[in-house]
């Protein structure tokens, strides 16, 4: 790595979002979200273990600026909550909601933190769900309405607005498998959801671009690298179509190229029943593309016997994901084959260990994880990719989905009965990064 370096401006970014961080779930008039009624429905959440009280980041906000800046870290993603904004999906909004997104946007910019806005981050208002969700089209009007009143509040001070965090996920955990909220195991539900958020998508940028014309615009994509568990032709087809229809299925048709004729076919997509248009919608341009990476799969073809070994243990985080560097240069190049000169960020990319127990800001394998990652960043650069930022996942130890509380990411830990923040080695890291460029994984403090 010596020698090379992120060039200037190179934003070294932290990551959240509104559910998994902020609790106070009944704080000044919030509705409803989807996650809200999900992680209260017994059984769906590993422990019980709900948003409620999370970070408690909604009311400190202040000391989470504060840690950050001392950190030198230059930049904060984070998500608005609808809900917090529009209580029920459309119609009055909530004055004491937006305000919190405001008053944050001030705290960091006093702290020359650049805000970096997504505005839907799965929490769905639940009013919205009980019409229809995603599947519905109705849901991709409301997300415009909403995003016109974010972005008319916040868009001249935030550094760019992200509409949808990993609409994948969204589509594939919410509406296909029923294991993130709303719990629907739906298959063709998961299709029409898929197309309703990339159709909310244009209609956002639409929004954004009205509301605040000179905010830099762009999407969430999560790349989920998937190589082909053998040489074999059947595993490389297999790899092939199981790219199209979690990578391509969103990066091509944003970027105009439509849905990939072989992920179609194996999601049974009927191409014929989309409206007119609504290509063109969803490949309205955009700013940026943020790349969120984490693994990648080996991907064996139904039609062969299971691979000799496949369990034999590659380096794997306490998700369970292989810890796949590589693969980030790789995710990289492909983002920028379809977007070219377009600023790309790294919006997550992260590792989630058991906690030390003996001294929770221990995390040797987060350091190494992250330093190997960083490296492989660089190379993406080396390459001609145009990439502008990278965001850990996370800023916090926080609520990780239907894992609950018993995967940490952060770089920062959290005791969940105090709430105290404890800097991590690997928030060390990132600062020293953030304030000198990379350093080797064997400099890591
Ligand atoms: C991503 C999500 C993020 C976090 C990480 C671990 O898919 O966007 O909220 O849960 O995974």
């Amino acid at each position: 790595m010596a020698g090379r370096g992120f060039p200037p401006g190179f934003a070294f970014g932290a990551a959240t979002s509104a559910y998994q961080v902020e609790g106070a779930v009944h704080a000044d008039g919030r509705g409803e979200s989807i996650w809200d009624r999900f992680s209260h429905t017994p059984g769906r959440v590993q422990g019980g273990h709900t948003g409620d009280v999370a970070c408690d980041h909604y009311h400190r906000y202040e000391e989470d600026v504060a840690l950050m800046a001392g950190l030198g870290i230059s930049a904060y993603r984070f998500s608005v909550a609808w809900p917090r904004v529009m209580p029920t999906g459309t119609g009055p909004v909530n004055p004491a909601g937006l305000g919190f997104y405001d008053r944050l946007v001030d705290q960091l910019l006093g702290h020359g933190i650049a805000p970096h806005v997504t505005l839907y981050h799965w929490d769905l208002p639940q009013a919205l769900e009980d019409a229809g969700g995603w599947p519905v089209r109705t849901t991709a009007d409301a997300f415009a309405e909403y995003v016109t009143v974010v972005a008319e509040r916040l868009g001249d001070r935030v550094a760019h607005m992200a509409t949808l965090n990993e609409p994948h996920v969204v589509s594939d955990l919410g509406y296909r498998l029923g294991l993130h909220a709303p719990g629907r195991a739906e298959p063709d539900a998961a299709l029409a959801a898929a197309h309703h958020l990339l159709v909310g998508h244009g209609l956002a940028v639409e929004a954004i671009r009205a509301a605040a014309p000179r905010t830099p615009v762009g999407i969430v994509l999560n790349i989920e690298l998937k190589h082909p568990a053998s040489v074999h032709v059947l595993d490389q087809e297999a790899a092939t179509v199981a790219h199209d229809q979690v990578n391509r299925w969103y990066l091509d048709p944003v970027t105009g190229r439509g849905y990939p004729e072989d992920g179609a076919r194996a999601w049974g997509w009927r191409r014929e029943e989309v409206p007119d248009g609504d290509m063109e919608l969803i490949a309205t341009p955009i700013d940026f593309l943020g790349v969120n990476y984490y693994f990648r799969d080996l991907v064996r073809s139904p039609l062969l016997p299971p691979v000799e070994g496949e369990h034999t243990p590659r380096e794997r985080t306490g998700m369970g994901w292989e810890v796949y560097p590589a693969g980030l240069t790789e995710a990289l190049e492909f983002a920028a084959s379809r977007t070219g000169d377009l600023p790309l960020y790294v919006t997550e990319n992260g590792a989630a260990y058991p906690l030390d127990e003996s001294d929770p800001t221990r995390d040797p394998e987060r350091v190494s994880f992250l330093s190997r990652h960083l490296d492989a960043a660089l190379a993406a650069l080396d390459r001609g990719v145009p990439l502008r930022g990278y965001f850990v996942w996370s800023l916090l130890d926080n609520f990780e989905w239907a894992h609950g509380y018993t995967q940490r990411f952060g770089i920062v830990h959290v005791d969940f009965e105090t709430l105290e923040r404890r800097v991590r080695d690997s928030a060390r890291l990132w600062a020293s990064v953030a304030r000198t460029g990379p350093v080797q994984p064997s400099e890591a403090p």
